[in-house]
């Protein structure tokens, strides 16, 4: 029994070390050095090559560094009948939740309208409003979403929540589905995306979906790249539906240098940066599904690969 790790993005030293902590007896191959591959039985694994983990005779389960499976899904060579997992960790949903947080109080707080007006030399006070009278709508309310909402609540937000299957969440108001996507957009002032990306929320962040937003509003887009309409988003910014939008993701990345994105003055650009596991409480939860892959009792945040999250 070997795991194999894959990551380019991670810290691999911490991960190993946070894996041997938690299992001992770990037959850890970290790639490439896989050593022989019948051994490997489970991987753990963030943007893998295409072909890798099909090359593993042995393969039994493949767990995801990351929340967000769709580049592991778009990959043909994906062995289709193994159980595919993904990240579910507290640092994720920590450092999500900071995240929109310091980018809502951005502009509640008008710091990006000081932020310009100061390249100008220019004295000029906007007065606060409550946070109560701000509402902030989070499309997706998994294992992130929800997180960040009661974070936004507990600070005062109105917070809103969307989401495919109806949810109760304390101090959140809560709509689903197709059917109540435009109450919900009508009511945010702010909106988050946290979706994951998937053959239906594929270029969700259009012209329709700004139209139903009141004047003015925010957008802060942390789920993935291709969901967001650039043109359309461009265009949301110019006519003054949108004022301004904190995008972390981007269909091609890195975003190239000479994208018009990074200079446009009511975008601000983050490189992927929202959030990402730790490794102590990642390992613990990777290890859990370890163990219960070795006892054969049920794995948990198992993908269902035929909704795509
Ligand atoms: P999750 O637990 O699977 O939650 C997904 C949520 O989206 C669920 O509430 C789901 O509704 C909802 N949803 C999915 N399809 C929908 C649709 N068509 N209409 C309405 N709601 C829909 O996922 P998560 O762990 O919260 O992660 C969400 C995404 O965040 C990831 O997939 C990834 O793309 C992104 N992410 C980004 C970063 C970053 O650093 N930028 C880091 C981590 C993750 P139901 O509850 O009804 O199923
Ligand atoms: C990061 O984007 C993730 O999906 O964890």
């Amino acid at each position: 029994m070997a795991l194999l790790w894959y990551s380019t993005d991670d810290d691999v030293s911490a991960w190993s070390a946070a894996l041997r902590d938690e299992i001992d007896d770990l037959d850890l191959r970290i790639w490439p050095d896989l050593g022989d591959e019948r051994d490997i039985d489970m991987a753990l694994v963030w943007l893998p090559p295409p072909g890798l983990l099909a090359g593993l005779p042995n393969l039994e389960a493949i767990f995801s560094l990351g929340a967000g499976i769709d580049a592991m899904l778009a990959d043909p060579t994906l062995p289709a009948h193994l159980p595919l997992c993904r990240m579910v960790d507290p640092s994720l949903a920590g450092y999500m939740s900071e995240y929109v947080l310091t980018v809502a109080l951005t502009y509640h707080r008008h710091m990006h309208l000081y932020a310009e007006q100061q390249a100008r030399g220019e004295w000029r006070l906007h007065l606060p409003v409550p946070a109560a009278s701000r509402r902030i709508g989070v499309m997706g309310l998994g294992e992130l979403g929800r997180h960040v909402a009661a974070t936004l609540s507990g600070h005062g937000f109105r917070v809103r929540g969307w989401s495919r299957s109806g949810k109760r969440l304390e101090g959140v108001e809560t709509f689903a589905g197709d059917d109540e996507r435009g109450a919900f957009l009508a009511g945010c002032d702010m909106l988050v995306c946290l979706l994951p990306l998937t053959a239906e929320t594929e270029n969700i962040l259009d012209a329709d979906l700004f139209a139903a937003m009141p004047d003015g509003s925010f957008l802060v887009h942390a789920g993935r790249g291709r969901q967001l309409v650039e043109a359309d988003l461009v265009e949301a910014l110019r006519s003054g539906k949108l004022a301004a939008a904190t995008i972390d993701v981007f269909p091609i990345e890195p975003l190239p240098a000479d994208h018009p994105l990074w200079r446009h003055p009511r975008v601000t650009v983050t490189p992927h940066a929202a959030s990402y596991a730790q490794a102590a409480s990642g390992a613990a939860f990777v290890a859990d599904n370890i163990r219960r892959l070795r006892r054969g009792d049920p794995l948990l945040a198992v993908v269902d690969r035929e909704r795509g999250y």
